[in-house]
Order: structure tokens, then sequence, then C-alpha cells
């Protein structure tokens, strides 16, 4: 079964229902070789994984490059199969930026756009399918952000823009001035706070797919030894074994496709057999009892 591609907003853009999240791919995890991250790359697309999410400050800074090196490796007919997606705004302290003296973010037009275009450089292409703001700045002013999005739209460099990490009334203050076609947030049953603080529900109402990323839990779910997490795991691994002996990254995915959002998972994983089992999970419809058997392991307690 290949992987199908998904609307994220009626009138697009079309993303592959599950989405490669290359953060560990790179010098912040398995530190592989363009060569390596070729192979990687092949195999997504083979499956009808299409879509890769960046952002300029994973690897501090390194990991847009060694993916566009990567992409050199596979010949100029591969970028058309594809859709980049890749964020901007954060300031990290790193010797790869000098000028940036402490954690912070900037929106201002100038950045948003340097930032736009050195990406494009990085990664070896001419536009980005899909460019977000990494995460709301205090500071930022609306207009200024759409400002820099008509620009880069008008260039050419860009064709979709969104945010990340937008709380309902920041995405509404932005959307206020230009069009943003996802939030891509964090969920996953350790944190469920999409689906009670209104992001999901006006997700829905204005007809917008979230991007989700740490659909697992990443290493909150896997490393974490606290009580809380080995009662899920508990119900995890038992409901593994009830849809057919598969591995629990495929429970974590079908609990969070179960959603009626209709998240499009960021998979974080470095391991291609991972990203196979990502197949089993859009195809097991998980029953509504195991979905809150789930909920309840995650949050201590029963619903109200
Ligand atoms: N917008 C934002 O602010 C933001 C923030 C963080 C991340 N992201 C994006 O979201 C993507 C995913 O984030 P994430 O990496 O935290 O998410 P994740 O997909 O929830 O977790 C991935 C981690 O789980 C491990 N894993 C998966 N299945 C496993 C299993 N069965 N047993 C043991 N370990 C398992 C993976 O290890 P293996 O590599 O060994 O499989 C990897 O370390 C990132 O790559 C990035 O693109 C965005």
């Amino acid at each position: 079964m290949t992987i199908d591609q998904i609307n994220i907003t009626p009138n697009g853009p079309s993303l592959s229902r599950i989405v490669a999240g290359v953060m560990t791919w790179g010098e912040w995890g398995a530190d592989y070789a363009p060569n390596q991250m070729s192979d990687m790359i092949r195999h997504c697309l083979d499956i009808g994984i299409t879509t890769f999410d960046h952002a300029d400050i994973y690897g501090h800074y390194s990991t847009e490059s060694t993916f566009g090196e990567a992409l050199t490796g596979l010949g100029t007919s591969v970028r058309a199969q594809m859709q980049l997606v890749t964020k901007c705004g954060i300031r990290l302290e790193t010797h790869r930026r000098p000028d940036n003296m402490i954690k912070s973010y900037d929106l201002s037009r100038k950045y948003i756009i340097n930032s736009a275009e050195r990406s494009l450089q990085n990664l070896r292409t001419d536009y980005l399918d899909l460019f977000l703001i990494h995460r709301p700045s205090p500071l930022m002013d609306p207009s200024e952000v759409a400002e820099a999005f008509s620009r880069l739209e008008q260039d050419g460099k860009v064709r979709a823009f969104g945010v990340s990490n937008f709380s309902p009334s920041q995405f509404n203050l932005l959307a206020g001035c230009t069009k943003l076609v996802t939030n891509q947030v964090e969920c996953h049953p350790l944190h469920p706070k999409c689906f009670y603080d209104g992001t999901f529900d006006e997700l829905i109402t204005a007809k917008i797919r979230p991007m989700i990323w740490s659909p697992l839990g990443g290493s909150k779910y896997f490393k974490s030894e606290g009580t809380g997490v080995l009662r899920l795991r508990d119900v995890v691994k038992t409901l593994a074994r009830k849809y057919g002996n598969v591995s629990e990254d495929v429970i974590l995915l079908a609990w969070l496709l179960k959603h009626p959002v209709g998240a499009i998972p960021v998979v974080g994983t470095t391991k291609t057999s991972r990203l196979d089992n990502t197949r089993l999970a859009l195809a097991l419809d998980m029953e509504t009892q195991d979905w809150f058997a789930i909920l309840e392991a995650a949050t201590g307690h029963e619903v109200a």
C-alpha cells in the first residue's frame, strides 16, 4: 500500500498523509551523511511519503544543507515529486550564527525574507511548498509578517504559508492579514491540550488540517520512566497485541488519526522500518473505547 496525498485545506496544497520530519536526521540525531539521507528520501518517496518537514535551525542550522546535498545526489527530477516544508523565526545561539547573542524570535519582514532565501539556498531548490512561522513571538506585528509572505509569494519563492505552535487567537490575528494553510502543533496522549484549548475546534471550523509534531510523544513516550508513562505504555502494548501484534508507534499514530480534525502526523523517525509502519496505522480503525483507554492512561483519570 502506498501512502496517499491529502489536501491540507479544500483548495490545497496537497501533502502526503504522513510527513517525514527530518529534525533528527542530521546533527541533532542520526547524523546521516548526504548519501544516507538520499537513501532515506528515496525510501520515503517509494512508499508515498512525499512531504519533508524542516526548520532552518535543525542541526544548529546544518540539516537543511545536508538534505540539499542529498537531493542533488538523487537528480533533478526528484524535486517535482516532493513537497518541502520549512520554518523560520527562531534565533539560536550557535557558532554558525555569531550574531545571535541570545535565544530569541525574529518575525520582522527582513528576517523572514532572508530566512526563506537562505533555506532555498541550503535545500538547493528555487521554491518552498510551505513556509511556517516556527513559534509565535510576543513582538509579532501581523501586517509585517503578511508583507513578507506576500513578497515571497510574488517572487515565486514560496507557494503556501502557515504557522506552528500558535494559540487559536494568535492564529486568528495573523489569519486576518494573510492566508494560512496550517498550524503545526504538538499532540499525543501525553500532550492532549489541542483537544481542549480550541486549537482543533477552530481548525475544523476553518477546514484546515493541522500538522502534528511529536505525534508519538517523541522522547516523552519512549525514553521516560515516570509512572504515568509506564501506565500508558502498558495500555498501548496491550492494544498493540489486540490489533495484530503491531508496534507501539502504530497504536499511537492510529490514536491521533482517529480525531476528526484530520491531523497530518509529522513522524520523526530515522528508521525506514518505522516509516513503513505508518501504513499500518493508516489502515487501523481504533475502537472508541480503546481511544479513551489511552486517554485515561495518559491523563491518569477517567473522563468526567
Ligand atoms: N514545529 C515544531 O515546533 C516542532 C517541534 C519538534 C519537532 N517538530 C517536527 O516534528 C517531527 C517529529 O518530532 P519528534 O521526533 O519529536 O516526534 P515523534 O515522531 O513523536 O518521535 C520520534 C522519536 O521516537 C522514536 N521512536 C519511534 N517509534 C519508536 C519505537 N517503536 N520504539 C522506540 N522509539 C521509537 C524515534 O526513534 P528512531 O529514530 O530510532 O525511530 C524518534 O526518536 C520532527 O522531525 C520535526 O520535523 C516540529
